[in-house]
């Protein structure tokens, strides 16, 4: 059997807010538009990254919290409709997925094979987090690629970011000799925004884009700074500086997805794609790409 290997990494962040605005027959809520940046930022991103043709999609989400230990998916399907708590106005979503079990299983062995606490969820009620279900949509909305879902281990917020990034580093290290004993083309998808201070309240007509703009110029220029290293192919400098990005800006990859990605793919040292910046009710988000296949190679 050939080698697994990573074939792509993308920060692909899940404001429901973008699937909203693309009107799926899926989602019941409908909208005249909105989000436009980041919606085609994300068509762009999803025609490299399915042109790979990859045999499955692997995501970390902030909102599939476990407090101990980091948890896989172990049946084959899951049904139901993921509602976002915060705005079930925008965000009904009728979802219907395929699990890679094998591979679940794999990265579940190779965690527990490295001394890390590590559990497989075979409830078949199990609701699945509203982050996952947009990332996938965003990224693959035909659903024709089995995924594997990963859970976010609770160490950042119980302990610190730097106790969360070590077992990031620990989880994207397994994920990749997982990756690579199973002989599949593997894409990794950190569910993740960048800065996360945000308005509280919401306009009449969600999607009035008038609205729509950053929640503070400093929280922008961090962002500018973190996606500026992301370009220039400086992660191991982004990881230096993410406890502080985090600080200054409630950034949402606290919960550990970015750093699960980066570690995973070696820490790259090239330059990444970023297909779009915007912000969804003041919170930075960007659609970034690493062609790890071609280590950002030209296509
Ligand atoms: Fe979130």
């Amino acid at each position: 059997m050939a080698k697994g290997s990573i074939i792509a990494g993308v920060l692909a962040p899940h404001p429901p807010h973008l699937v909203y605005g693309e009107n799926p027959e899926r989602n019941e809520p409908k909208s005249e538009c909105g989000w436009e940046i980041l919606r085609w930022g994300y068509e762009r991103c999803r025609k490299n990254v399915l042109a790979k043709k990859p045999d499955v999609l692997i995501v970390h989400s902030p909102h599939w919290m476990t407090t101990i230990g980091h948890h896989v998916l172990g049946l084959p399907k899951f049904s139901g409709i993921s509602v976002d708590p915060i705005f079930p106005n925008l965000f009904r979503y009728r979802y219907d997925l395929n699990v890679d079990v094998d591979l679940s299983l794999a990265i579940h062995e190779e965690l527990k094979a490295r001394g890390m606490l590590t559990k497989v969820m075979r409830n078949p009620d199990f609701r699945i987090d509203y982050g996952t279900i947009t990332t996938l949509h965003l990224m693959n909305p035909d659903w024709d690629i089995p995924m594997v879902s990963i859970s976010s281990n609770n160490s950042p917020y119980y302990f610190s970011n730097e106790v969360g990034m070590a077992e990031m580093k620990k989880l994207g290290e397994a994920t990749r000799a997982a990756i690579e004993a199973s002989g599949k083309r593997a894409v990794l998808l950190a569910s993740n925004s960048l800065s996360h201070r945000h308005f509280v309240t919401e306009p009449e007509i969600p999607e009035d884009m008038s609205f729509e703009h950053v929640y503070h110029h400093g929280q922008y220029l961090w962002d500018m700074q973190v996606l500026n290293l992301m370009k220039t192919g400086q992660c191991a400098q982004l990881l230096d500086i993410l406890p502080e990005f985090i600080e200054m800006t409630c950034a949402e990859v606290k919960a550990g997805a970015l750093t699960w990605m980066l570690h995973a793919m070696g820490v790259p040292d090239y330059p990444a794609d970023v297909h779009a910046y915007g912000t969804v009710i003041g919170t930075g988000n960007a659609v970034v790409e690493w062609d790890h296949e071609n280590r950002g190679g030209v296509r």
